[in-house]
């Protein structure tokens, strides 16, 4: 077995971790409101129609934001049609999903939900079949106390407070063909800086994100961010990069050295929009909205289907991705590639959360189960809170038929010093050898383990399901410390959270 050295110090700080990080979304598509969050004739519905398994199962992942409600759906959203009595709103052709969009759930809604499950909401806005005005109108709606025809609309609708949402995105995917009103670069730049201006006067308090390209393989990027943020660098705070991998060609080793791509493009977005900030003699800083993520492959032949062949349904089993282990470590490696980012991706949304490409699923007559996805997530988010540090490692490499040598191990420490407690989390995506980490940790003095979880399995395609889970975390024993050091197999193919904690002597 090798040997693979890491040194974890608190005085090397890459940044605190926002916990929007954390983030994930919501869109109006598929099973993912109606029939996820959201179905009054279950047994488990509370008095709003939401699903109060579901709820339970948003509120352990502690999901502190949450991106609505799309998505290509968003481009041709009429959000007056989500709100107000529920008699007074009528079915909509929904473009971006061929479906039928019954407005029975909408942004007061979401609201609602989004304040049971203690997340906050982070607002769309449509810039493809619609424009500043509308952007207005619904900022208006939303922040506005009172006195305007839109804050006293939401008054009259039972809402007597501002929603206050603080985040807002500019459209999504504008360079994608398959968007509703499809932007050339100069048509995004030009709208999404007179929007943006018009609704800082709104409510200078809000935070707004540029669109950045759909992926990193389209072929304007990175043109289009430059582009664009050149238009209205003044005005917005963020960057939106979306990624989606899959194992099509089932080579499970090129498949997780994809998070190298992922690192690629950040650094890239990273390199624009610094590029562009010299370029102005600017003062201020754009950070990095990474507001889609996630592994999305599965289901694609029946979604094309569905959306060709039997349109304008309600609520069809749109993208239902069923997730295996090494789906699990991709999302792993994808969170701790954010997390080593800190110091600038500072939003970021799993997308999506439930039904749709998501850790979480739902059984119409039965109950919500976690997705394998679900539990690299959830451990990042409930340990993955603090401060991130540098942690230089000696690993091995090995080699991949698309990415050639990659890292056998990726890992990221973050320290939180209110808990007191360290956690290092790393995967190693060597699918053939067992590796030993020695951390060396001799200045956390006083910190003994709390615990290691595990995620390994001897099936890469093992997937969990409705009665029961295949993939779940074990608590492993094998961790030994010695004075300052620790070491721990980290088995061939593995999910690992190693979690120190300072003791009370
Ligand atoms: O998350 C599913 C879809 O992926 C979103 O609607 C879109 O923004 C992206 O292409």
């Amino acid at each position: 077995m090798k040997e693979v050295k890491m040194t974890i110090d608190r005085g090397f700080v890459t940044a605190p971790v926002d916990e929007r990080i954390f983030g994930s979304f919501i869109e109006h598509l598929g099973r993912a409101v109606y029939g996820g969050i959201y179905q009054p004739d279950h047994v488990c519905a509370d008095e709003d129609g939401f699903r109060t398994d579901v709820m339970e199962l948003v509120r352990e992942l502690q999901v502190p934001v949450i991106r609505y409600p799309g998505g290509n759906f968003v481009s041709n959203f009429f959000w007056e049609d989500s709100v107000g009595p529920l008699e007074n709103r009528k079915p909509r052709l929904d473009l971006a999903w061929r479906c039928l969009e019954p407005n029975t759930f909408g942004l007061g809604e979401f609201a609602r939900w989004t304040e049971k499950v203690d997340a906050r909401m982070m607002m769309a806005v449509n810039l493809g079949t619609r424009g500043i005005a509308d952007a207005c109108n619904l900022l208006e709606y939303c922040n506005h106390p009172s006195g305007t025809k839109y804050s006293d609309l939401r008054r009259k609708h039972g809402v007597e407070k501002p929603y206050d949402i603080k985040l807002w995105c500019l459209g999504n995917e504008m360079d994608g063909e398959w968007q509703l009103g499809k932007k050339t670069m100069d048509e995004y730049g030009r709208i999404s800086q007179e929007t943006a201006k018009a609704m800082k006067l709104i409510d200078p308090s809000i935070e707004l994100v540029s669109c950045g390209s759909s992926h990193k393989d389209m072929p304007t990027f990175p043109q289009w961010e430059a582009t664009t943020l050149e238009y209205n660098y003044d005005y917005v705070d963020y960057i939106s990069l979306h990624q989606y991998y899959g194992n099509l060609n089932d080579d499970s080793a090129d498949f997780l050295a994809q998070s190298d791509d992922m690192e690629e493009f950040i650094r890239t977005v990273i390199s624009v929009c610094d590029f562009v900030k010299a370029k102005k003699r600017s003062r201020k800083q754009i950070c990095l909205s990474f507001d889609e993520w996630n592994v999305w492959y599965h289901s694609k032949k029946e979604e094309e289907d569905i959306i060709q062949n039997h349109p304008w349904q309600t609520a069809p089993a749109l993208l239902e991705d069923h997730y295996n282990f090494e789906d699990a470590l991709l999302v792993g490696l994808m969170m701790i590639t954010l997390l080593k980012h800190a110091d600038r991706v500072k939003i970021a949304c799993l997308a999506q959360l439930v039904n749709v490409i998501a850790p979480i699923m739902t059984d119409a007559s039965g109950g919500a189960w976690r997705q394998t996805i679900y539990y690299p997530f959830l451990h990042a988010s409930r340990y993955g809170r603090g401060m991130v540090l540098q942690t230089p490692m000696d690993s091995p490499s090995h080699e991949t038929s698309g990415h050639g040598l990659v890292k056998d191990l990726v890992s990221v420490a973050v320290y939180n010093p209110e808990k007191e407690e360290l956690t290092v989390f790393a995967v190693n995506r060597n699918l053939e050898e067992d590796h030993l980490l020695k951390m060396d940790l001799r200045s956390f003095e006083g910190y003994r383990l709390i615990e290691k979880l595990e995620l390994v399995s001897d099936d890469l395609k093992a997937e969990n399901t409705p009665f029961g889970e295949n993939v779940r975390p074990l608590v492993s024993r094998n961790v030994k410390e010695d004075n300052g050091y620790a070491q721990t197999v980290l088995k061939k193919a593995s999910w690992n959270v190693i979690r120190f904690g300072r003791q009370n002597l």
